[in-house]
């Protein structure tokens, strides 16, 4: 469990290419898995989470290589030719690997046991059992929802009309990615809009979705049994993970970077605009399309940032970034609140508790309410010396790696592996644009 020490009062300068974006990658392996003919994908994020999502569609027959030039192809089976596995699969960390692939299985005449880290191992599968249950599939879960468990899938799918209890792109996935194998067209209804990776894809693709706005409920529709036509795909940089330069940046006085290449998908931009709003200077510059996708340059200059409680983007659009953003709040002038985040608890760890402990454990004021947390800017003076505990969750070692660069004394971050999961080239790209991180033994 090597420790990872950051600290430094040094400007962050220069130009990087953040790694391909996490949910487009899980997205390109698992559907050309299942396309008719040979895909073609550079970019890709070669993290663990990605890596157990193409061992589990290799160990269900299709071909997957990498070749030279990090190119990865992909020999798919077809839509309805997945095999039952000759072992139970490991999907680590990953939540959405194994979400997502919970739904390809269910429409599927399989049977595939499935299990997880820790972490993993104590995450709720019961929102994507009860859908999938209703396709027709089978569980055998720990305690009714948890890794490890046993999904049969069946030959006789039901195509559902299906609104999500709670806003999860992951829940609507599944529940599409069950329709692809299921006669007749699959309804999705969400009350909030989530990051449209899924749909975006399926239609480049070939397939027949639509989306449409009914009131206040985006309505997608897949028609099931398509027959997936090979892609060729550049996957965008991913805005998860550049945010924490954007924050690093951002707080740390002087410093001037450039991100190129980053996925701007509009579903995804949260971020961006919350630290706009507590005063950050970030420009988005050349925009363009990228597979499918809208993407842009990235130039952010430090800033003083100042607290918010009326934050005014829709937490959906930026549920993996608020770990950071936190630390961006601890840092400004003034108080922070932000509440309706109940989402947070169910994520690699319980992220509202991990940093509200954090940030306590490096002297930064902090109420943690049952939905939110609100932490008192230190103005730029965050006292640091903690220990940070990272449970198994990337984005909380990463989050404390970018506090630590602006704190007055080093934050120790217990265990950096899991930051290996979605962001494996995070340590050294923070090095060479200037930060202080030292990683232990
Ligand atoms: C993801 C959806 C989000 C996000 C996760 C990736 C996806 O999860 O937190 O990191 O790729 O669909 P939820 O659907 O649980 O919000």
């Amino acid at each position: 469990m090597p420790s990872l020490v950051s600290q430094s009062h040094k400007a962050l300068k220069g130009s990087a290419t953040i790694p391909g974006d996490k949910s487009i990658s899980h997205r390109a392996l698992m559907l050309s898995a299942l396309a008719v003919g040979e895909s073609r994908i550079t970019g890709l994020l070669e993290g663990e989470d990605v890596i157990a999502t193409a061992n589990a569609m290799r160990a269900m027959g299709a071909t997957i290589e990498r070749v030279g030039d990090g190119e990865w192809r992909v020999h798919g089976v077809g839509v309805g030719g997945l095999m039952t596995p000759a072992d139970i699969i490991d999907m680590g960390n990953s939540g959405t690997s194994t979400r997502l692939l919970m739904g390809l299985m269910a429409s599927h005449d399989i049977t595939v046991t499935m299990t997880g880290d820790d972490s993993l191992r104590g995450r709720p599968m019961a929102r994507v059992i009860d859908p999938l249950t209703e396709v027709g599939a089978t569980f055998a879960a720990r305690d009714e929802q948890y890794l490890p468990l046993t999904l049969t899938g069946t030959d006789f799918p039901v195509p559902l009309d299906y609104t999500p209890p709670m806003a999860s792109a992951q829940v609507k996935s599944a529940v599409l990615l069950a329709g692809l194998n299921t006669p007749g067209v699959t309804t999705v209804r969400e009350k909030v809009a989530t990051r449209d990776h899924t749909e975006r894809m399926l239609a480049a693709m070939g397939a027949d979705i639509s989306v449409e706005q009914e009131g206040d409920i985006r309505v997608v529709k897949l028609v099931g049994q398509p027959e997936l036509k090979p892609i060729t795909l550049e996957v965008p940089g991913d805005i998860s993970s550049s945010a924490f330069v954007l924050v690093a940046a951002s707080i740390v006085e002087g410093s001037d970077v450039t991100l190129e290449g980053v996925g701007l998908n509009p579903l995804r931009t949260g971020i961006v605009a919350a630290l706009q709003q507590m005063g950050a200077d970030i420009s988005v510059i050349n925009e363009r399309f990228l597979g499918g996708e809208p993407v842009a340059d990235l130039h952010i200059k430090a800033a003083k940032l100042h607290g918010v409680t009326d934050l005014k983007v829709d937490p959906s659009t930026m549920i993996d970034e608020f770990p950071v953003l936190f630390c961006a709040a601890a840092t400004a002038n003034g108080t922070s609140r932000f509440t309706g985040l109940e989402e947070l608890r169910v994520k690699e760890s319980d992220r509202l508790a991990l940093m509200a402990a954090g940030l306590k454990a490096n002297g930064v004021e902090v109420i943690e309410f049952k939905d939110g947390i609100e932490i008192k800017g230190a103005a730029g003076k965050v006292p640091g010396g903690g220990t940070v505990a990272t449970a198994l969750d990337h984005r909380i070692a990463m989050s404390f790696a970018v506090l630590g660069q602006m704190a007055e004394n080093s934050i120790t971050i217990d265990d950096a592996t899991p930051i290996a999961t979605s962001f494996p080239t995070f340590t050294g790209l923070m090095q060479k644009l200037g930060a202080g991180l030292i990683l232990g033994d």
